[in-house]
């Protein structure tokens, strides 16, 4: 049967950009050779205005048996005032929590077409491909005890670093996986000179990389790591990490990359029947209601994000390649969405004239 995935556009320019992956997923359907069965649901502020939650019981079980997930993103002004249990990050946070997405996938990649647009010297970016694996459902942001207490005469605020075995080695695997499919070079950062929960993410991921002999793995405390992510960063393929390290470490490697609207992720569960993990991917930004509904959004976050269903999810890593060439043949070419323009100039394209020409260029590919 066909590889099966879940669309969720969601709010704000959420069905914009996902109206181009469309245009891909269409044009795969009718030259590319590859058919997928494609569902369509509500998500996030939409969803609440349907069915008063931001995600249907429906949509959540829908999630739970496709191949991937596919989601735009949510959010809004007109949301903001809901009360809590329903506004549309809980849609989110549901789909993260009832799929147990453990592992947070976030790429730096920059195209040689936008290394100008990076923080760093281009010669420190051009070219740069990197994959960081946050573990995204334990350590400090939820370890127990957490609260404001109070001791003596004054209060102490107290969170909690706690990773069990288990927690540390599945997504060590994840990321051993991943590096697997890429460049085979693995580097695990913690901070084992200072915490227990380091000492024991070491020993563990050490453990788990001899089930994975091809893949060179390394160790770096985290605050190292950072150091030379902005130093040297095309040192790295994969770099495994805990919750918070990989919250700060992700945010600081977008910014070797550029826009926002650029930035592709993904969220890995557990291996289904089917030996792959269950995944839910989504471009890093919001749902950007300054520009939704003038076709000023840039898609290629949300195209990126479809390249790596197919390489994670549909086991079509040739396919991923050949969306990631037809984004930088474009880049090459001059277009350039709002958000990326710099150069004096030139002339933006809109949201679908780039969906468009990553179609006509996947065509030519
Ligand atoms: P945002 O990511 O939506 O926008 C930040 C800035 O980046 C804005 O100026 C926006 O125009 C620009 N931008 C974002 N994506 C772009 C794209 N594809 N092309 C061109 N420009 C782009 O973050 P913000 O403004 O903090 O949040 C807006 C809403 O989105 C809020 O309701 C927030 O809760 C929600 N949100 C949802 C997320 C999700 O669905 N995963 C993640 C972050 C925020
Ligand atoms: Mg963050």
């Amino acid at each position: 049967s066909n590889p099966s995935l879940l669309i969720l556009p969601g709010d704000g320019i959420g069905p914009e950009v996902m109206a181009e992956v469309r245009k891909i997923i269409d044009w795969y359907g009718a030259k590319g050779g590859l058919t997928f069965d494609v569902t369509e649901d509500l998500v996030g502020g939409c969803a609440y205005d349907k069915h008063g939650v931001p995600l249907a019981d429906a949509t959540m079980a829908k999630a739970q048996e496709v191949d991937a997930v596919l989601l735009g993103a949510v959010g809004g002004p007109k949301y903001d005032n809901l009360d809590f249990s329903v506004k549309p990050e809980r849609g989110l946070l549901r789909l993260r929590k009832e799929m147990d997405l453990f592992a947070n996938l976030r790429p730096a990649q920059c195209f040689d077409a936008l290394a100008d647009f990076s923080s760093l010297k281009k010669d420190i970016v051009a070219g740069l491909d990197i994959m960081i694996v946050r573990e995204l459902t334990s350590g400090i942001y939820f370890g127990e005890p957490r609260g404001i207490f109070e001791e003596g005469n004054e209060r102490v605020g107290i969170n909690t670093q706690r990773y069990t075995e288990s927690e540390i080695d599945r997504v060590a695997r994840a990321a051993f996986e991943l590096a697997m499919k890429r460049g085979k070079k693995l580097c695990s950062m913690e901070k084992a000179n200072v915490m227990e929960s380091g000492i024991l993410w070491r020993e563990v991921v050490t453990k788990v990389g001899e089930d994975y002999p091809e893949v060179a793995l390394s160790h770096m405390y985290a605050d190292a790591g950072a150091m030379q992510l902005v130093r040297a960063p095309k040192q790295f393929d994969v770099i495994v990490t805990d919750n918070l390290f990989g919250d700060l470490l992700s945010d600081a490697a977008a910014m070797l990359t550029g826009s926002l609207g650029m930035l592709p992720s993904a969220s890995l569960g557990a291996p289904m029947a089917n030996g792959r993990p269950k995944a839910l991917y989504e471009p890093v930004h919001g749902s950007a209601p300054d520009i939704a509904g003038q076709g000023k959004a840039n898609p290629i976050a949300c195209i990126l994000s479809f390249a790596m269903a197919l390489r994670y999810s549909f086991d079509q890593g040739a396919e991923a390649d050949r969306v990631e060439a037809a984004v930088e043949k474009v880049l090459a070419d001059g277009l350039r969405t709002a958000d990326l323009l710099g150069e004096e100039g030139v002339q933006p394209v809109s949201t679908s004239q780039m969906g468009d020409a990553v179609v006509a260029a996947l065509d030519a590919s």
